[in-house]
């Protein structure tokens, strides 16, 4: 029997992958041997939370060599300032506060604080980014979150007035253990806030792309609301985003029970739910996010678009033209392996990671090359691998469309553009 990872209840199989490679698993030697794991994502009935069935060891997928850097895109990078922004705006009135940023990465966020000379502190187990993010002015901590980092961390620098992460609450399987840490960490009047890829868009598109090892976890409104109270915090707010494909950014705060006398008035109270916060809570009640019935028809449509898009591959390929992958993201580790897209389809992969180049991709091998040689070739066609990025790349390649470069994209349904 597979159990929640948050809850202890029986989980149910929504859809099972098989054997999968890492991810970010990119290697230098095709002949090498490669780490394979089962990937299958479950939904808990109790709690309502989407996980994956088995988890792969942190120190697998989060080490010296983690290929992950945010800096890639420049969407990317206006969103992080954006962020950035918003803390500096919600920290006017507040002397010397303090931000804890939980996976800061290359500093992408952390560094306009930085900059500011506001008193923070990033967290970042892989060495390799988080010496890009010292690079960047940033102060940084390299170690896994948990309640002992946490314990240390007011003790040497006091609680938090803003506590935030991106694309990294999901990743963590002892989630329970991040969120007690959280619970000493947090100011009683702090303000914890996260975004991560929202299971309402993936099952809304099918992008079952984003089911893989450092996913731990696939949050809903609900699935937060559940979390946040058994650590006797409460979910505040939600503000839906349209990176990576579709993140909701949670707003979470303690509960008025546990705030002192002085706070309960006005910050501390168990405020009213805002409307955006009702208006998703419903929208996934409407989808049935907290029943099995709402994952029901996942897999087969999962399926359908994998059949679909080999069948488009194979037909431009027999018709004798170049395909070449854009983007040797992360999830497109699930697909390639999944629909068992391989070098006889695609080519190559266009990437602009200087660390990913050179590299074959995990699984299915296909080579990693620079953007320069996507340029120079001009291949007929492009699999979007990328597809979050997609408005931005559309920006960027208007010229190779315009001399008869196509697109190919999958979610939710195969077609070219
Ligand atoms: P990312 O969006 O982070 O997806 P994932 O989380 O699945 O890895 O990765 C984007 C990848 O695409 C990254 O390797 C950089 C690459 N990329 C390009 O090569 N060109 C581009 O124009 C953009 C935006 C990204």
């Amino acid at each position: 029997m597979n159990k929640c990872k948050i809850c202890g209840q029986a989980t149910t199989i929504i859809i099972n992958f098989g054997k999968m490679p890492l991810a970010n698993g990119f290697i230098s030697n095709p002949n090498s041997k490669e780490f394979f794991y089962n990937l299958s994502l479950a939904f808990c009935p109790m709690c309502f939370m989407v996980q994956l069935k088995k988890t792969v060891k942190p120190e697998k997928m989060f080490h010296k060599e983690y290929q992950f850097i945010s800096s890639t895109s420049q969407i990317m990078v206006s969103h992080f300032k954006e962020i950035a922004e918003e803390i500096i705006n919600r920290l006017k009135n507040k002397k010397n506060p303090f931000i804890v940023e939980l996976g800061c990465n290359d500093g992408i966020m952390l560094k306009h604080i930085a900059f500011r000379k506001i008193n923070h502190l990033g967290i970042e187990p892989s060495q390799n980014v988080a010496q890009l993010a010292k690079r960047n002015g940033v102060q940084v901590l390299s170690k896994f979150f948990n309640e002992q980092v946490a314990k240390d961390i007011v003790e040497k620098k006091g609680t938090a007035d803003i506590i935030c992460g991106a694309n990294v609450f999901c990743h963590i399987e002892d989630i329970n253990s991040v969120f007690r840490g959280i619970n000493i960490l947090l100011k009683q009047d702090g303000i914890l806030f996260f975004e991560e890829p929202y299971i309402y868009d993936i099952i809304k598109k099918s992008s079952f792309d984003q089911v893989y090892d450092e996913h731990v976890y696939y949050f809903s409104g609900l699935s937060i609301n559940n979390l946040a109270r058994r650590h006797g915090l409460q979910l505040v707010d939600m503000k839906h985003q349209e990176v990576h494909g579709g993140s909701m950014r949670y707003y979470i705060q303690k509960i008025a029970g546990t705030c002192p006398q002085s706070l309960r008035s006005k910050r501390c109270r168990r405020g009213k739910q805002k409307i955006e916060l009702k208006k998703w809570l419903n929208k996934e009640k409407q989808m049935k996010l907290d029943k099995i019935e709402g994952y029901l028809d996942f897999k087969n449509k999962v399926n359908k678009i994998c059949k679909d898009l080999k069948t488009l591959l194979s037909t431009i390929k027999q018709k004798g033209y170049r395909i070449v992958g854009y983007g040797a993201t992360s999830k497109s580790t699930t697909l390639l392996n999944y629909a068992k897209i391989g070098r006889d389809l695609i080519d190559y992969i266009s990437d602009n990671t200087p660390t990913k180049i050179g590299k074959f991709s995990p699984g299915m091998h296909i080579p990693i090359k620079s953007y320069k040689q996507f340029i120079k070739d001009q291949p007929a066609y492009a699999l979007l691998l990328a597809w979050n990025h997609k408005k931005e790349i559309f920006a960027k390649e208007g010229n190779y469309r315009k001399k008869g470069g196509t697109f190919i994209t999958y979610f939710p349904k195969v077609k070219t553009e």
